[in-house]
């Protein structure tokens, strides 16, 4: 492009100098054929020419100007078009060969070598998924359990959680104070695996967590949503509605988003944590991670069968949630290969225009009809106005019934889908959903 534009100023001058030369000519010619001219007419003529020159050159000049101007231009388009090259270049390389660590947060259980066994024996590949497992609360005995990993096996390694300080609280938070080692934790971890090791993302495990078969094809599958899809901020393994009764066991390729977030095996860009660390909360860190005010109202991506299944009963939050629904949570059996599915209807534009359309457009039905499975509708919408009516409907239905910031569990755009009975239930707010409110469920 700038040798062409070279060429066309030469060949612009060249013309120009032809031109000059051209009236030059016919200028000296006039007195020969026009001897009867008077001296006046000459001078007039001359005048007349100079006149044309100056307007000639004047716009030569204005001419010059223009092509320097589109050059420049064409330059500055030649560099933008680089670096946006470049960016592209290197997500590709991020999504193409990513290495993507596993981040195991243990403390003082030593049945974290189940986890460890299954994260070992499903894993396909060492290179792209190195397992780290960061220790807290130096339990020694637990620590044995970690070194049977990673002495044999360089794509293992440990790390432990340096401060192992009590942590100072008042009196009424003091009962709480595993949750705020649990964040204090979570801040060393990461801040080890994206400052330190410097990886670009990681998938997060509790030592509670059996992993699907599938796992690792889930996470490779769907981790480029990451960056074709800036509204996602996290993928999880987990479905919080995740129960035999509540999902439809055909589907284990079947993806959704949510505006709650899971956890309980999870993957992280880097950029996010950069984003979180400085405001980390002291405890309760899902929780504030559920608040869209910290992740700026992005989404998860959510399976309809979960990928994890916990099964860490005896834990910082006592057991009584894992009888009431953490025991009975269907961990999916039936392998799907997600790097070879098409996801592009989990993007946010497809997605939200979809799901509405589709919300909207159902037969109505209650609560007490998709228990009882005395419908003609394979696919109904039950309709909520409050915080009372979306309980009332979820408790009928088996759902959690419980909300974060406002927000039900698995909820997206105030819409939570389930599976009962044979049958595609969609909870919905009655009038299109425009936002959360934060006074639900307090
Ligand atoms: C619950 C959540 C968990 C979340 C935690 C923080 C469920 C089923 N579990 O914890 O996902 O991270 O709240 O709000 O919803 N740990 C430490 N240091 C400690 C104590 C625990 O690092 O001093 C680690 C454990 O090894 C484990 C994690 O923190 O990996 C969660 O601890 P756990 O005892 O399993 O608590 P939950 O009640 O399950
Ligand atoms: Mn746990």
């Amino acid at each position: 492009m700038r040798i062409n534009l070279r060429k066309f100023i030469i060949i612009g001058c060249c013309l120009g100098l032809l031109w000059l030369i051209a009236s030059y000519s016919s200028f000296i010619q006039m007195p020969v054929s026009g001897s009867k001219h008077s001296l006046k007419d000459l001078e007039n003529k001359i005048d007349e020419l100079q006149e044309k020159l100056q307007y000639q050159i004047s716009d030569s000049n204005n001419l010059l100007a223009k092509l320097r101007q589109q050059l420049k231009k064409t330059e500055k388009q030649k560099l933008d078009y680089q670096n946006s090259n470049e960016d592209d270049v290197d997500i590709q390389r991020r999504i193409t060969n990513p290495i993507l660590p596993i981040l195991v947060i243990a403390c003082d259980r030593v049945t974290v070598k189940r986890c460890l066994e299954k994260l070992v024996d499903y894993r396909p590949n060492k290179d792209t998924f190195p397992i780290i497992i960061s220790q807290d609360c130096g339990h020694n005995a637990t620590y044995q359990v970690i070194k049977s990993f990673t002495e044999n096996d360089p794509s293992v390694t440990v790390v432990q959680q340096p401060d192992l300080s009590e942590i100072a609280l008042p009196k009424e938070a003091i009962k709480f104070k595993g949750y705020y080692k649990i964040s204090r934790h979570y801040r060393f971890a990461l801040n080890h695996v994206f400052k330190t090791l410097k990886h670009d993302a990681v998938i997060i495990v509790e030592d509670d967590l059996d992993i699907a078969p599938d796992f690792y094809d889930y996470f490779l599958g769907t981790y480029p949503l990451l960056y074709k899809d800036r509204s996602i901020w996290c993928i999880s393994a987990w479905n919080d509605n995740g129960k035999r009764q509540l999902i439809d066991s055909s589907r284990p390729e079947l993806l959704h988003r949510t505006d709650f977030f899971p956890g309980l095996g999870w993957v992280l860009r880097r950029e996010t944590w950069l984003q979180l660390e400085p405001k980390w909360p002291q405890a309760y860190f899902d929780d504030w991670l559920r608040d869209p005010e910290n992740t700026q109202g992005r989404s998860c991506i959510r399976p309809e069968i979960s990928r994890t299944y916990n099964f860490g009963k005896v834990g910082v939050s006592k057991g009584l949630f894992f009888d009431r629904h953490l025991k009975s949570m269907k961990l999916n059996m039936d392998p799907v290969d997600f790097t070879k599915l098409n996801l592009t209807y989990l993007i946010k534009d497809i997605y939200d225009d979809q799901l509405t359309s589709l919300v909207y457009s159902l037969p109505e039905a209650l609560p007490e009809d998709v228990i009882t499975g005395s419908l003609t509708h394979n696919t109904v919408r039950v309709t909520y106005t409050s915080a009372k009516t979306y309980q009332r409907a979820a408790k009928k239905m088996g759902l959690m019934d419980d909300f974060r910031s406002g927000i039900p569990r698995t909820a997206y755009r105030g819409i939570v889908t389930c599976f009962i009975r044979g049958r595609r239930v969609y909870l919905a707010p009655s009038e299109p959903w425009t936002h959360y409110d934060p006074h639900w469920g307090r």
